[in-house]
C-alpha cells in the first residue's frame, strides 16, 4: 500500500479535474481499503464491487445517494446495524427515492418502473432519437462551430426522457429551468441533503393525478394506473417519485456522457475516419467509452453486518465508496485497462451501470443515445475538433468540469467542424 497522502475524493478539486489519477492511486492501495479522511471503505476491485452490488443482505443502499456523509448517528451495538439502518433510514438524502431502498420495498417500486420501459416504448423512443439528433444538428451544422453541451447534449437528454415519459412540451422549459437552478448532486465539499428531487414533484403529481382521472396511453398514463405486485394501488406520491427519478436520472448523466464521448472523438481524427467508414463499430466504441469515461464516478453502500471483503474487516454500519471508475480499470478484469480497445472481448463487463437489483434502468437508453448521436454527428459533420479559442491548444486544453464528486463531465464543450459535403 502506498504511504503517500491520498487526495480527499469528496473535497479536493484536483480529483474533479483528473479523477483518473485518483482512480489509479486508489487502485494501488488495494481492492478494498479504508480512506483516512472520512473513514469510509473504498472498493476498487471489480470482483469485490460486483460482490457488494449483488449482496443486498450484507450491504444496504440506504446511503446510495449521499456520499460518505452522514453515517449512522449511533454506533451499532454489535455486529449488526440492520435495526439502526431502519431506525435512521429517514435521515439519509433522497430516502424517498428507490435508489436508496432495499428489498422488499425496492422490488415493488422497481417493478413499477420496469413494467413501463417496454421494448415497444424503447423502440418508439429510439425512432424519436434519430429525428431529434438531426433536428438539433440542423441548428448549428452550417455555422461550423457549436457548444455541444448546451446546444446538443442537454436538450437531447431532456427531450429524449420527456418523450419517453410523455411529459408535455409546454412544461419542458420550466422543468429544465428548475433542474439547472438546483444544480447537480454531490458538489465538492458539500453534503447532499434532503429530498434531492422535491423541486420536480409538483409537476409529476399533476400528471399522475390527471391520468388517474383521464387515462392516457403514454408511459406516465401506464405508470399512474400500474399496481404493485400484490395488486395494491400505489399512492400518487410513490408513482411520482419513480417518475421523477427516471426524469432527473436520465438527464445529467446522459448529457455528461455524450459530452465525454464527443470530447474523446474530437481529439482523434483517425478514429472519426474509422467510425465513419465502419459505423457498425460504433456500439462497441460507446461501450468502451462507458468503461473509461463514465459520467458516474461512484455510488455508496452501508455494511449491515460486520463482514470481510478482500480480506479487509468492515465493521457493521461502515460506509463503502464504490469507485466505479477504478473497478473499470482493474487489470484483473481488463487487459491493459488504460488502453481504449473497443474490440476487447469483454467490452460489456464494465460496472458503469452498476450491477444487481439497482443496476441502471436507463442503460438501454444510453446505449441508443450514444451510438445515434455519434452516428449522426459523424455523418453530418466533417473534421470535428476541439475549439482552441475556447479550450486552448492540444496538450494543454482547459475545461470547466462539473464540480461534483458523483458526476464526471465538462460544463461546456466548444467544437469546430465542416458541414459534410
Ligand atoms: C451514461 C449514463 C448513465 C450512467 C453511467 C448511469 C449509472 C447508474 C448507476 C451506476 C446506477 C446504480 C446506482 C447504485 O446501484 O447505487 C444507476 C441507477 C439508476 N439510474 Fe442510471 N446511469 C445513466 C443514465 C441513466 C438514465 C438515462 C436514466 C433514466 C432514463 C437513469 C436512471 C437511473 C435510475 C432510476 C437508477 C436507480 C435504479 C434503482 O435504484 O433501482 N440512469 N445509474
Amino acid at each position: 500500500m502506498s504511504e503517500a497522502r491520498i487526495a480527499d475524493f469528496f473535497t479536493d478539486v484536483s480529483v474533479i479535474e483528473d479523477p483518473v489519477a485518483y482512480f489509479e492511486d486508489a487502485r494501488n492501495r488495494g481492492a478494498v481499503w479504508r480512506e483516512p479522511h472520512h473513514g469510509a471503505f473504498v472498493v476498487t476491485g471489480h470482483d469485490e464491487m460486483v460482490e457488494v452490488f449483488r449482496d443486498t443482505d450484507r450491504f444496504s443502499s440506504c446511503n446510495a445517494f449521499g456520499g460518505p456523509f452522514p453515517g449512522l448517528p449511533e454506533e451499532p451495538p454489535g455486529d449488526d446495524a440492520s435495526a439502526l439502518i431502519e431506525q435512521y433510514r429517514h435521515i439519509f438524502p433522497s430516502h424517498e427515492s428507490l435508489i436508496t431502498f432495499d428489498p422488499p420495498m425496492h422490488s415493488d417500486h422497481r417493478g413499477l418502473m420496469m413494467r413501463l420501459l417496454t421494448p415497444r416504448r424503447l423502440k418508439e423512443n429510439e425512432d424519436f432519437m434519430w429525428r431529434l439528433a438531426d433536428e438539433l444538428i440542423d441548428t448549428f451544422a452550417a455555422r461550423g462551430s457549436a457548444e455541444f453541451i448546451g446546444e446538443y447534449a442537454q436538450p437531447f437528454a431532456l427531450l429524449v426522457i420527456a418523450d419517453l415519459l410523455g411529459v408535455p412540451e409546454a412544461d419542458h422549459g420550466e422543468l429544465r429551468r428548475r433542474m439547472v437552478a438546483k444544480g447537480p448532486a454531490g458538489s465538492v465539499g458539500q453534503r447532499v441533503e434532503g429530498n434531492f428531487l422535491a423541486h420536480l414533484e409538483d409537476f409529476f403529481t399533476g400528471y399522475v393525478e390527471q391520468r388517474r382521472r383521464e387515462p392516457k396511453d403514454d408511459v406516465l398514463g401506464k405508470m399512474a394506473l400500474a399496481t404493485f405486485s400484490d395488486g395494491s394501488v400505489p399512492e400518487v406520491i410513490d408513482v411520482v417519485r419513480v417518475a421523477t427519478i427516471l426524469f432527473a436520472g436520465g438527464q445529467g448523466t446522459a448529457a455528461r456522457f455524450l459530452g465525454n464521448l464527443l470530447k474523446h472523438v474530437a481529439e482523434h481524427p483517425e478514429l472519426q475516419r474509422r467510425l465513419r467508414a465502419e459505423p457498425e463499430q460504433i456500439p462497441a466504441f460507446v461501450e468502451e467509452a462507458l468503461r473509461l469515461f463514465s459520467p458516474v464516478k461512484c455510488t455508496f453502500r452501508m455494511a449491515r453486518h460486520t463482514t470481510t471483503l478482500a480480506g479487509v474487516r468492515i465493521p457493521a454500519g461502515s460506509t463503502l465508496v464504490l469507485l466505479l471508475g477504478a473497478a473499470d480499470r482493474d487489470e484483473r478484469r481488463f487487459e491493459s485497462p488504460a488502453e481504449f480497445r473497443a474490440q476487447r472481448p469483454n467490452v460489456r463487463e464494465h460496472v458503469a451501470f452498476g450491477r444487481g437489483i439497482h443496476s441502471c434502468p436507463g442503460a438501454p437508453l444510453v446505449r441508443a443515445e450514444g451510438p445515434i448521436t455519434l452516428e449522426r454527428m459523424l455523418h453530418r459533420l466533417d473534421d470535428l475538433r476541439i475549439s482552441e479559442a475556447h479550450h486552448g491548444p492540444a496538450g494543454s486544453r482547459r475545461y470547466e468540469y462539473t464540480p461534483t464528486y458523483i458526476l464526471r463531465g465538462v460544463e461546456a464543450l466548444h467544437l469546430e467542424f465542416r458541414p459534410a459535403g
